[in-house]
């Protein structure tokens, strides 16, 4: 894992493989112009104050996600600097988001796999900004290679054969480090950016190596390594307790399936929040089986567990004032001789019975048992996470989560949250007559309804399995949870860690008092 650390010494000085600095397109009077961000003063002053003009000529033109790298100026112990794109200059007196100078860490952090050290001159106003820097570099710095061959080579001392090592160190210039406030960001970034990264582990691991048991025993080693209690259901005990819809889901495959429940408790706690996870290691869509070209990618279908995990791991490491009880409903939707076929019923954890009409519509399935059994508690909430439907992916594309709701100021605030954090989210509503669709002729529910609106479906159908009162948030993650496509800012290929920054956001916010 990447280190990361404050510090004030003097850019020349360092002796580090890479110094990163920001360069802005000029806005107003200096339109067109580019300008070096501040914090990299010194840097441009060993240029003699032309670093602007020098990386004019390389053809930098400050845009998002834009590198490009130079040798250091005499002088300098470190040989390379790299200047990563921030975008437009933010008008007179404003700063640079959060989110440009996260995702300008990450691409730099990207940009520098294969160096060991890296020192960051970026724009730092405040305690919030080192956050936002520390979080874009930790998270840009991940890689996953521990299936190929020589595996993670910064731990190993080895080189990577396949692909470059992550940057293994990343100093921040401009901070205060024996300020609280820097201390705190760093540390917060440090935890949050671990846990995210192990979630993201967790997704890209292959779903014949994460298996319900294999997910729900590293759960119980992270919860005994945290101080959180962990309480794991097998099969034997989900049929005591009558929970229909997870083993509905999981008797089909020869991995069973499993309910895990964590609980972080602070005894300074005024409020309790709930967190539940789909946690499908694999969706193959069982006998409603999937078409070739849509299976490859659902070894991401326990995204929802995985960022509801790391998130309870944040919350302890942050010693959040607030109970967090998080629910992991993991089952793998297989087709064979024993899985449920479309048209039965399964008896419910609540009571409600479900005519299984599609298996392919499963995760509301198991979700629907874990919320019923988490509502039992009376938390001040329940969040949930899925990567539930294609259809919110066809309306959102694929970087934006939707967000539904049973109280219309609480999914403001989660929307809100996201932003916050530099998630993209978008408040979607639930219409209650789309309900009638999932009308059965023989249960009290069906599994699918209307085509048109599927992800609201799916957000009603949790709906009736949220306890009498409760407020519920229900984020459909399908879009953002895992990249297909090339890495972008922060953001690797494959599994992204979605949603686990907002849930640790709400936990503070519920912690502070700010939130319900
Ligand atoms: N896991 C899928 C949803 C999904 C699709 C996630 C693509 C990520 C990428 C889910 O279990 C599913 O199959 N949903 C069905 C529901 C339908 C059968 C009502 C869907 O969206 O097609
Ligand atoms: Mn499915
Ligand atoms: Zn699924």
């Amino acid at each position: 894992m990447t280190a990361l650390t404050l510090s004030t010494a003097a850019a020349p000085g360092l002796r580090v493989d890479a110094i990163v600095v920001g360069v802005a397109k000029g806005t107003g009077p200096k339109s067109g112009d580019l300008v070096v961000a501040p914090g990299a003063e010194a840097v441009d002053k060993a240029y003699d104050g032309r670093l602007a003009g020098v990386l004019e000529t390389l053809g930098a033109s400050g845009g998002e996600g834009e590198v490009t790298k130079l040798p250091a100026p005499s002088g300098f112990k470190a040989p390379l600097v790299l200047a990563v794109g921030l975008g437009a200059l933010p008008e007179k007196d404003a700063s640079f988001s959060g989110e440009t100078l996260r995702r300008a860490a990450g691409v730099a952090a990207r940009a520098l796999a294969g160096s060991k050290k890296a020192a960051f001159a970026l724009p730092i106003e405040d305690a919030a900004d080192a956050g936002a820097v520390g979080e874009g570099a930790l998270l840009g710095a991940y890689s996953f290679d521990v299936y190929k061959e020589n595996g993670k080579s910064n731990d190993s001392g080895k080189d990577a054969k396949n692909g470059k090592a992550p940057l293994a160190e990343v100093t921040l210039l401009g901070g205060k480090p024996r300020d609280k406030a820097f201390k705190a960001a760093v540390e917060r970034a440090t935890a949050v950016s671990e846990e995210l990264n192990r979630a993201r582990d967790l997704i890209n691991t292959p779903p014949n190596d994460l298996n319900p048991e294999a997910f729900a025993a590293v759960a119980q080693a992270a919860a005994k390594e945290h101080g959180i209690k962990v309480q794991v259901l097998d099969e034997k005990a989900l049929e005591k307790g009558g929970y229909g819809g997870i083993l509905g889901v999981g008797v089909g495959s020869a991995s069973a399936p499993r309910l895990v429940k964590l609980s972080y408790t602070s005894s300074k706690a005024k409020k309790h929040l709930a967190f539940v996870g789909k946690g499908i290691t694999y969706d193959s869509g069982g006998i409603s089986l999937k078409p070739a070209g849509h299976n490859e990618t659902m070894k991401c279908d326990m995204s929802g567990a995985a960022a509801v995990f790391a998130a309870v791991v944040a919350a302890s490491r942050l010693g959040l004032e607030v109970n967090v009880t998080g629910w992991l409903a993991l089952a793998e939707n297989m087709p064979s001789g024993s899985a449920t076929r479309p048209g039965d019923v399964l008896r419910m954890y609540s009571g409600k019975t479900v005519e299984v009409l599609n298996t392919d519509a499963e995760g509301r399935l198991v979700l629907a048992d874990a919320l019923a059994k988490a509502s039992e508690e009376t938390p001040d909430a329940i969040v949930d996470v899925a990567t539930l439907t294609g259809a919110m992916m066809l309306a959102l594309g694929n970087r934006t989560f939707g967000v539904m709701a049973n109280d219309d100021s609480f999914r403001t605030a989660v929307y809100e949250a996201a932003e916050e954090v530099g998630e993209a989210a978008w408040p979607m509503p639930l219409p209650d007559h789309l309900k009638k669709g999932m009308d059965s002729p023989t249960a009290d529910i069906a599994n699918m309804g209307e085509r048109y609106g599927g992800g609201l479906v799916a957000g009603l159908f949790l709906k009736e399995f949220v306890g009498e009162g409760i407020t519920w948030a229900h984020l459909d993650i399908a879009g953002p949870a895992f990249n297909e496509q090339g890495p972008f800012g922060y953001t690797p290929k494959g599994g992204t860690g979605s949603a686990v920054r907002t849930l640790v956001r709400l936990a503070e916010l519920t912690a502070s008092g700010d939130l319900g």
